[in-house]
C-alpha cells in the first residue's frame, strides 16, 4: 500500500462510518448503533493502523496524521448520532394523554375561610350580607352609635383620622346605621369588613383586621332572640359539645351589652380556657332613632366579632402575626 492508497482508504472509511450513522433511525438504541459501526470499522481500522508500519518512513508522518483524523471523524459521526437520538427520545416521551403534573394551587386565607363559613351559617338563619365604606365619617363611626362627644371609648378605639371629620372606621358597627337608613325592617344582615386602629403589631393586636358585624331589627325582637341565635351559631360552628357562655359587657351602642365566650384549646398545652369571641347586645334606642326609625316600634340586637380571633381559636394559633405574614408554608395547610 502506498501513501495515496492509504489516504484514500482512510477517507473512504470515514465517509462510510458517517453514512452508516446518518442513515440510522434516530430511535435506534445507542448500543445497537455502536455495534453496527464497530462491525463496519474495527477490522479496517486495525489494518490501517498495522499498515502504518509498512509504509516508507517518509510517508509515515502524513499517514499517521490521516489515521488520527479518521478516528476523530468517526467519533464526530457518533456524537452527532447520539445527539440526534437524545433529541428524538426527548420528543418521544411527550405524551399528550398524560395527566398534568401536580401544580401548586393557591388557597383561601384561614380568616377568609372562617368568614365564609360564618356567613354561610347566618345565611341559613336568614341573614344577608351588607357592606359599608372603610373610610367613614365621625358621625357614622361614633355619633350615630351613641358615643357622647369626647367619650373615652373614642380614645380606646385609637382612631386613625383621615381629616377633620373623616376616619378609617374602627369597627363595622357603622354598617348598622347605614343598613337601617337604607332598608326598612325586618332587617337581618351580616357585615364583614376591614377595620383600623392605631395599634402596634404584637401577638394579639394588628393595626388593620377583619370584623364581622351582625344586626337584626324588627318589631318585638328581644334578648332571647339574640341569645338563641348566637348560641345556635356557636353550636353549628364549633359543634354541639362546645360550651359557650354569656356575660355582661359595655358598648355605647347597645343596652344591655354582653359578650359571648367559648371554651377552646389553643393547642399550647394549657388545655381548655374561655375566650371571648364576640361583643353583642340590644341595639340602643338612640341608634335606632339616629337611623331615622321609631325606637318605640322597633327593637333589635347586634354583635361584632373578630374572625382572626375565631380562626385562632379554631386552628390553635397563638400569634396573630402568622395571619399576616403570607408565609406559604403556613397558608398551604389550608388548601382544600
Ligand atoms: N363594635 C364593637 C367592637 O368593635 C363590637 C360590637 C358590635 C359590640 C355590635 C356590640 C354590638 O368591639
Amino acid at each position: 500500500m502506498n501513501l495515496s492508497e492509504y489516504l484514500a482508504q482512510a477517507d473512504a472509511l470515514a465517509e462510510e462510518c458517517h453514512a452508516l450513522l446518518a442513515g440510522l433511525d434516530a430511535a435506534t438504541r445507542l448500543d445497537v448503533a455502536k455495534g453496527q459501526l464497530n462491525a463496519l470499522k474495527d477490522d479496517r481500522l486495525a489494518s490501517l493502523q498495522g499498515a502504518l508500519r509498512t509504509l516508507p518512513a517518509d510517508d509515515r508522518r502524513a499517514a499517521g496524521g490521516a489515521f488520527n483524523t479518521l478516528k476523530q471523524r468517526i467519533q464526530n459521526a457518533l456524537d452527532a448520532f447520539a445527539q440526534r437520538q437524545s433529541a428524538a427520545s426527548g420528543a418521544a416521551t411527550f405524551d399528550a394523554t398524560m395527566p398534568p403534573r401536580g401544580q401548586w394551587r393557591g388557597s383561601l386565607h384561614p380568616v377568609t375561610l372562617v368568614i365564609d363559613e360564618i356567613c354561610e351559617i347566618f345565611r341559613e338563619l336568614g341573614f344577608t350580607v351588607a357592606l359599608g365604606p372603610e373610610a367613614e365619617t365621625e358621625w357614622y363611626n361614633f355619633g350615630a352609635l351613641n358615643f357622647p362627644p369626647d367619650h373615652p371609648a373614642m380614645e380606646l378605639h385609637d382612631t386613625l383620622y383621615l381629616g377633620e371629620d373623616t376616619l378609617l372606621r374602627t369597627h363595622t358597627s357603622p354598617v348598622q346605621v347605614r343598613t337601617l337608613q337604607q332598608f326598612a325592617p325586618p332587617v337581618r344582615v351580616l357585615a364583614p369588613g376591614q377595620v383600623y386602629r392605631r395599634d402596634f403589631f404584637d401577638a394579639t393586636h394588628a393595626p388593620a383586621f377583619m370584623q364581622l358585624e351582625g344586626l337584626a331589627v324588627d318589631e318585638g325582637v328581644s334578648f332571647v332572640d339574640l341569645k338563641a341565635t348566637l348560641a345556635e351559631f356557636a353550636r353549628r360552628f364549633y359543634g354541639a359539645t362546645r360550651r359557650v357562655r354569656f356575660g355582661p359587657s359595655y358598648f355605647p351602642f347597645v343596652e344591655p351589652g354582653a359578650q359571648m365566650d367559648v371554651e377552646v384549646d389553643l393547642g399550647d398545652g394549657k388545655g381548655l380556657r374561655w375566650v371571648e369571641i364576640l361583643g353583642c347586645g340590644m341595639v340602643h334606642p338612640n341608634v335606632i332613632e339616629a337611623a331615622g326609625l321609631d325606637s318605640e316600634k322597633y327593637t333589635g340586637w347586634a354583635f361584632g366579632m373578630g374572625p382572626a380571633r375565631i380562626a385562632m381559636s379554631r386552628y390553635g394559633i397563638n400569634d396573630i402575626r402568622v395571619l399576616y405574614d403570607s408565609d406559604v408554608r403556613f397558608l398551604e395547610q389550608f388548601a382544600r
